[in-house]
């Protein structure tokens, strides 16, 4: 299958891994700084027929790719996928999919009406530890499910922020609840059965003047089943990245998922446990290089998948959206200190200008 790259910054070497680990055809890849493309090329020492491009749209026109992955600042999300949706192409959109629930929508209304596939790219919702958490849920192991926590506790200094303009930016980012955690937001509504009622959410920007997000948040979900959830993320965490984890309290179970991003079982406790419930504590864990983790190799096999078999891929548009939503609940409920229903309606990140000042330069 012919695939193309756009964006080739920090987290292009995973995309281009799954994809040599797929099997695909790598046809061309695109950015805005040509020698970044090149400097992939070159390091995944991929054919020099592969095609370098700084405009996505001739290189769409020019190479006419089944599949590309966009992977580019997140403000330009929607609007590259859609025109490669246009394209006629399949698309894995990084996350956050958007930036607005109508980008969102315009996202999931192209590829309905173009008939391709959309992938919100999740990646470690195929950690095999929350696959692990996931097989249980599905079993019904958890009993009535009472609530589920969830704590990103990362670092990210002034360094990495300078390191590029659109770095927690609202028009092209948003904090830290938009870019590190909305991987384990994702996980938290997805586990708990998708559907919130309500948020109630605290942001602050705490030790980083030089961006215009936030840098901590807090939050509490209702669910339609009646479950809640809890939600604490910090980019300022003391001595570098600490844990992702996500717990599940269930009323004949509990589990929790940890390491760095929540890829390894902390805790498995059932009511009908036996004797793999031990094996799952342990042994059922990756150890990856970073907190990217493994999980985008399995996402393009999904995908390819879910291509040739014309099903929906795992990882769907629509559960981009939900993340998104999610986010932006927290965004609007923090800014107007009360508590917001879901679902929400239209609402960006670019509403909330201004919520923390202007950063310094
Ligand atoms: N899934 C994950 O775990 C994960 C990890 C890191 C980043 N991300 C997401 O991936 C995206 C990129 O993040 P990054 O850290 O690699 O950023 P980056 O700044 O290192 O790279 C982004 C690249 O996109 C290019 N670009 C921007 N607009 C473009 C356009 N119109 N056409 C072509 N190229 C364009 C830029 O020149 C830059 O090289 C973000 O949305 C981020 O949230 C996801």
């Amino acid at each position: 299958m012919r695939y193309a790259l756009i964006g080739c910054g920090r987290v292009s070497p995973n995309h281009i891994s799954a994809a040599l680990d797929n099997g695909l055809e790598i046809v061309a890849l695109c950015d805005l700084e040509l020698q970044k493309a090149e400097a992939l090329r070159d390091r995944f020492e991929l054919l020099q027929s592969v095609r370098l491009f700084t405009d996505y749209r001739q290189m769409l026109r020019d190479c006419q790719p089944e599949l590309t992955a966009v992977a580019t600042w997140s403000g330009t999300h929607a609007g590259i996928a859609v025109d490669c949706i246009e394209a006629g192409c399949n698309v894995i959109i990084e996350k956050p999919i958007a930036l607005s629930l109508a980008d969102a929508d315009r996202i999931i209304e192209a590829e309905k009406r173009m008939g391709v596939k959309v992938s919100a790219n999740h990646q470690n919702r195929f950690n095999t530890a929350v696959q692990q958490m996931r097989s249980a849920l599905r079993a019904g192991r958890f009993g009535k499910l009472l609530y589920g926590t969830t704590s990103i506790r990362w670092s990210r200094g002034e360094d990495y922020y300078r390191s590029a303009d659109w770095r927690g930016t609202w028009a092209q980012d948003g904090g830290t609840l938009m870019n590190q955690c909305i991987h384990a937001i994702d996980l938290l509504r997805w586990m708990m059965g998708d559907e919130v009622t309500e948020v109630v959410g605290m942001t602050d920007n705490m030790l980083h003047p030089c961006i215009e997000a936030e840098d901590f948040g807090l939050a509490l979900l209702r669910f339609k089943n009646g479950s809640y959830g809890v939600i604490e993320g910090s980019v300022n965490t003391f001595g570098g990245d600490w844990e992702e984890t996500l717990t599940l309290f269930g009323e004949k179970g509990l589990a929790k998922l940890g390491g760095r991003c929540v890829n390894l079982v902390d805790m498995w406790r059932f009511a009908d446990g036996d004797e793999t419930d031990s094996h799952v504590l342990a042994s059922c864990g990756e150890d990856p290089p970073n907190v990217y983790g493994f999980g985008h190799k399995s996402l393009y096999a999904d995908m390819l998948s879910a291509i040739r078999e014309d099903r929906k891929p795992y990882v769907t548009s629509a559960a981009g959206r939900r993340a998104l939503e999610t986010v932006l609940a927290i965004y609007r409920s923090a800014a107007d200190g009360k508590p917001v229903a879901l679902p929400l309606g239209d609402c960006a990140s670019t509403d909330f200008r201004g919520r923390f000042g202007e950063p310094v330069k």
